[in-house]
């Protein structure tokens, strides 16, 4: 049984930026305590651009050693990874070159190839390889980033995507009903195994949608693709700033970021 969503809430853009950082270098602590190292997935979109800022500012760039770290993604647009659309190219930009991060160190998905079921089989053995260990037979991420569209979807998961309902493939190829149409994106088999699953969102613009996602009204919500991330033994938190969260009924019902 999945465990409720922790459901944390900013101030403003500034205090979310530095609270996604806190929690970003506190589950990445967490994970090498335990494990050794830390595995991550980042999301895509242009609102992981805020974290990154801030994950490489001088208040947070020397708090955390990233020498035990592996980068994922939890989805990449089918584009070269020097187009200005690959989620990608925005955290070589501005995480991974700042943070000096070895390229040993980031699985990219290969957005550029011809023949992205191939790429997205490749990215899964990569996937299954690097984070397969003893405690489990499926790879488990430590921690898996998210962010949400204003239809309900995550990653590259969409609704009506044939993908939302692939129980056996960890990475898949979807449709976008948005530019560039073809994506590669993990799956909620390798999303629903992750330690903890941090779904980031800002803005105003994001307020429908996650009322829709955290106190769906209808059945229709209840299976927009975000409704659907629920980690089987792991943590689900929602990191929101106060426009973001300003259509739930009790916004008390975060916790202050
Ligand atoms: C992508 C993302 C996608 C994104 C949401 C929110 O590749 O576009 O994975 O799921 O997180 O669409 O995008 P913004 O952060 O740009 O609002």
């Amino acid at each position: 049984m999945a465990r409720p969503p922790e459901i944390r809430i900013a101030q403003d853009s500034r205090a979310w930026a530095a609270a996604a950082a806190e929690l970003v270098h506190s589950l990445g602590r967490e994970a090498i305590r335990a494990n050794g190292r830390f595995f991550i997935a980042l999301s895509g979109g242009a609102t992981p651009e805020a974290l990154y800022r801030a994950l490489t500012s001088p208040v947070f760039a020397d708090r955390f050693d990233w020498s035990r770290t592996t980068f994922f993604f939890s989805d990449e647009r089918a584009v070269p990874p020097d187009d200005a659309r690959s989620n990608y190219a925005l955290a070589n930009r501005t995480l991974f070159t700042p943070l000096n991060i070895s390229p040993a160190q980031v699985y990219r998905m290969a957005g550029e190839s011809h023949d992205p079921q191939a790429a997205a089989k490749e990215y899964e053995q990569q996937l299954r390889r690097a984070a397969t260990t003893s405690r489990s037979t499926s790879p488990i991420i430590d921690l898996v980033l998210l962010g949400l569209g204003e239809d309900g979807h995550t990653a590259s998961l969409f609704p009506g995507s044939p993908a939302l309902r692939d129980q056996q493939s960890l990475i898949a190829v979807t449709q976008s009903p948005k530019d560039p149409p073809t994506r590669l994106t993990m799956t909620f088999g390798a999303i629903n195994r992750a330690t903890v699953v941090l779904f980031l969102v800002a803005g105003s613009g994001k307020a429908g949608v996650v009322r829709g996602i955290l106190d769906p009204k209808t059945d229709a919500e209840r299976q927009l693709p975000a409704s659907l991330v629920a980690p089987e033994k792991g943590r689900l938190i929602w990191l929101l700033d106060r426009a973001a969260a300003a259509e739930l009924s009790n916004p008390s019902t975060g916790t202050s970021a």
